[in-house]
């Protein structure tokens, strides 16, 4: 069984959570192709698949969006899960209206989607531009980098479960 993981990620630390979801993927026994979103031409090689993307006010990048749109055939037909990161600074001023791309969840409901998490996301090291600056600069150290490994792990874990007993 093959999984492909696709996302899409400006400034990398969407990229490391798909690595993870990938490597944590391959050590429960599944093959896994790790893809950026803008490179997958077909999902018929693909048995599975989990698609995540960074958000920026309140969007996902456009790369993940028109995944959703070109493969949506496909996806009707394969398992697949999604998940967004995005989240920094201090949880307790989180902003639902934020976190979760408006309509995002009813798409991938839609598309008959088995899950969408949201995984706290990471202000750049060395932010670029006035708004990353802005951004980097109203949040203390402790809550620039809010990806949880365990979480991560957790979850690719449980996908893998429930792929066995799809296919058993
Ligand atoms: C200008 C800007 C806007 C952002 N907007 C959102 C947002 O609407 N919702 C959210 O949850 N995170 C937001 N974030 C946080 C990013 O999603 C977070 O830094 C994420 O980890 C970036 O992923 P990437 O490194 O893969 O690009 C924003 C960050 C910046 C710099």
């Amino acid at each position: 069984m093959t999984v492909l993981v696709a996302y899409s990620s400006k400034r990398g630390s969407t990229a490391e959570i798909a690595e993870t979801l990938a490597a944590t993927l391959r050590r429960e026994g599944l093959g896994v192709c790790l893809e950026r979103a803008e490179d997958v031409r077909s999902l018929e090689p693909y048995d599975a698949v989990v698609l995540g993307s960074a958000v920026y006010m309140k969007r996902w990048g456009g790369e993940a969006k028109h995944f959703l749109k070109k493969h949506r055939k496909a996806l009707r037909q394969k398992p697949f899960w999604v998940f967004s990161s995005g989240p920094v600074g201090d949880p307790a001023n989180d902003n639902p209206d934020w976190i979760e791309p408006p309509k995002l969840a009813e798409k991938v409901d839609e598309l008959g989607g088995r899950g969408h998490v949201v995984f706290g996301g990471r202000v750049p090291a060395e932010p670029r531009g006035l708004m990353e600056k802005a951004m980097a600069e109203g949040v203390p150290e402790r809550f620039r980098d809010r990806r949880d490994w365990d979480e991560i792990r957790a979850w690719a874990a449980e996908i893998a479960r429930q792929l066995v007993l799809i296919r058993s």
